[in-house]
């Protein structure tokens, strides 16, 4: 039985497949129906969910324990893929035409109506994409028929995964597919580039380097991790979605004006998960937060979220959107 186990349900071992057509096929179908998939591309093992999937991009987090959502790249077959998912400008287009396929993510505006799970995003208004140069990413993702949203396939601090072996001694049977297509070819994770500013921003170095990139867009990239004056930990390189209303946390009650954000069984303006389920709740934070933020409340009150498995990621991002702003 694949379809339908839940994600939270953990299986001794992966299964681990060649690439061949019914591999392939089997990936698609997995995919759509929201499991997680693992595929090589040409830097390193991703860890691929259907990014237009909140549910499917929270189990993305939780099979790698991470304790914080960090914004993913969303892999696609296609450069004509971008267009409904991102605003794709002629700097974009330049640097597509010239590095895709191949190891670099750009930051992009999001589309007005983008598809995108904002869970993906960690609720920013930018999307990372890339077009993966490796044939067998590229046939799993036309085969899904979908974005597909995929960090490196390991558990939280471990190494990248550069082999399918390396994807199941880390994994597990927390991946419900791993497609083996041996060795990864440049065994770092893809250059970012960040296009949604004025000045093009370089955010992580990586195969495709600061000088060609600065060559084919004729103009010098700011580069914060070089920069001795810029903030010195790489989390503050990607700023954090915070709403614009007060947070306040471990609230009970709405006061007055106040809307709130619930859990588990209680009365509330939105709740993130009536069951308790934390997968769930962290699948609807980002988009739930904002829809609270866009009516005419004076704050936000949030329900306690337990601090375990994905509560601990949903508590520090909660923590940071009630932290005093500067
Ligand atoms: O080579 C790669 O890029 C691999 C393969 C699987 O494609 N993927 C990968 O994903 O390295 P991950 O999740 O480990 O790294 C994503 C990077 C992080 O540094 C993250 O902060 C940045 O991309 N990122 C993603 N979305 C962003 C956004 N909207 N704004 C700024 N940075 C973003
Ligand atoms: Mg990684």
């Amino acid at each position: 039985m694949f379809y339908g186990a839940g994600m939270s349900q953990i299986l001794p071992h992966a299964r681990i497949e060649p690439v061949n057509d019914t591999s392939i096929a089997l990936a698609g179908d997995m995919l759509r129906h929201g499991q997680l998939v693992a595929f090589p591309t040409e830097t390193v093992y991703g860890l691929g969910a259907d990014a237009t999937d909140d549910r499917a991009v929270a189990a993305i987090y939780a099979a790698k324990g991470r304790p914080s959502f960090n914004p993913l790249i969303v892999h696609v077959a296609d450069p004509d893929d971008c267009a409904a998912l991102v605003r794709v400008d002629d700097r974009a287009r330049l640097v597509m035409a010239r590095f895709w396929p191949g190891p670099l993510t750009l930051v992009l505006p999001r589309a007005a109506g983008s598809p995108v799970s904002l869970l993906a995003s960690a609720g920013l208004d930018t999307i990372a994409i890339r077009m993966p140069g490796h044939d067998v990413a590229r046939a799993v993702i036309r085969a899904a028929g979908r974005p597909i949203a995929a960090p490196s396939a390991n558990r939280s601090g471990a190494v990248s995964p550069t082999r399918a072996e390396h994807v199941a001694e880390s994994l597990g049977g927390r991946v419900a597919l791993i497609v083996d297509g041996g060795a990864c070819r440049v065994g770092v994770e893809s250059t970012v580039l960040d296009l949604s500013t004025e000045r093009p921003t370089l955010l992580r170095p990586g195969g495709v380097t600061a000088e060609q990139l600065e060559a084919v867009l004729g103009q010098p990239l700011a580069c914060p991790h070089q920069d001795p004056e810029a903030p010195k930990s790489p989390g503050m390189l990607a700023s954090h979605y915070a709403p614009g209303l007060p947070v306040r946390l471990d609230a009970t009650h709405a006061a007055a004006d106040e809307a709130l954000l619930g859990f588990g069984a209680m009365d509330c303006t939105l709740n993130l998960s009536p069951s308790g389920d934390l997968e769930e709740a962290a699948a609807n934070l980002f988009a739930f937060l904002r829809r609270l933020d866009e009516r005419d409340y004076r704050g936000i009150a949030v329900a306690p979220i337990p601090e375990t498995g994905l509560g601990v990621a949903i508590n520090d991002r909660l923590r940071r959107a009630a932290a005093p702003r500067s």
